[in-house]
């Protein structure tokens, strides 16, 4: 993705949010200059890669295959001095996340406001293929069985608990415009704990075509010596 594309999407995000009074730390609006003046203190974000990260997952096409994640909150895998960790996501109408399980992180995905959400769930072969065995699901609470590639549309305000190794992905439904999608879960560490159906990179390739607006997670280490 180029620079300049992460940067608009950056400000459409910021717009988004606002309009559904949702409201990033402060650190989500730190120019480069403002992170140099940083120094020890500022740790935990760089090591629990909180903030920014818009990926189109390596495919170079965002508006099919893409996402726009800011994560408020984590835990560090080393010192699980926090076991969870909270996430606001925007996705488009059509635009879908690969489809992808988890080794150890379980979340609950919450439609936050906006448009429908559509969220797609498969057991997993022990060969990490998709199984054709009905899933088990909870829905705000509640217990559901759905067939093998079952699709569970959430409302604003409707969520769906999903366990490590379940298969899935989501996108807005076509029609209904943007989610804004909460995500409440243990602790994420997208190094190693995503297993993609498809081979596919989890953190975009970056052709710097501007200054960035404002960092992503992926760029701390490039940008950053804290
Ligand atoms: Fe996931």
């Amino acid at each position: 993705m180029k620079r300049s594309e992460i940067n608009s999407l950056m400000l459409d995000a910021i717009d988004f949010l606002n309009e559904n009074k949702f409201y990033l730390p402060k650190f989500a609006y730190w120019k480069i200059g403002d992170w140099k003046k940083k120094g020890e203190e500022v740790k935990e974000i760089i090591d629990c890669q909180l903030g920014w990260d818009i990926s189109d997952f390596g495919k170079g096409i965002f508006h099919e295959f893409g996402l726009i994640l800011f994560t408020i909150r984590n835990g560090d895998l080393k010192t699980l001095t926090k076991n969870y960790c909270e996430k606001v996501m925007i996705v488009d109408e059509g635009q879908t996340t690969p489809m992808h399980y988890h080794f150890k992180k379980q979340e609950d995905i919450i439609n936050r406001a906006g448009g429908s959400l559509n969220v797609q769930v498969y057991n997993k072969t022990e060969d990490d293929q998709l199984a054709d065995t009905p899933v088990s699901v909870v829905i705000d609470g509640i217990k559901k069985t759905v067939k093998a590639g079952g699709v569970i549309c959430l409302s604003p305000g409707e969520s769906i608990y999903l366990p490590s190794y379940i298969y899935h992905t989501f996108w807005a439904k076509k029609g209904t415009g943007k989610v804004l999608i909460g995500e409440v879960s243990s602790v994420n560490d997208d190094r190693f704990d995503n297993y993609f159906l498809k081979n596919v990179g989890r953190f975009a390739e970056i052709e710097e075509d501007e200054e960035p607006l404002y960092l992503l997670c992926s760029d701390y280490e490039k940008y950053l010596n804290i």
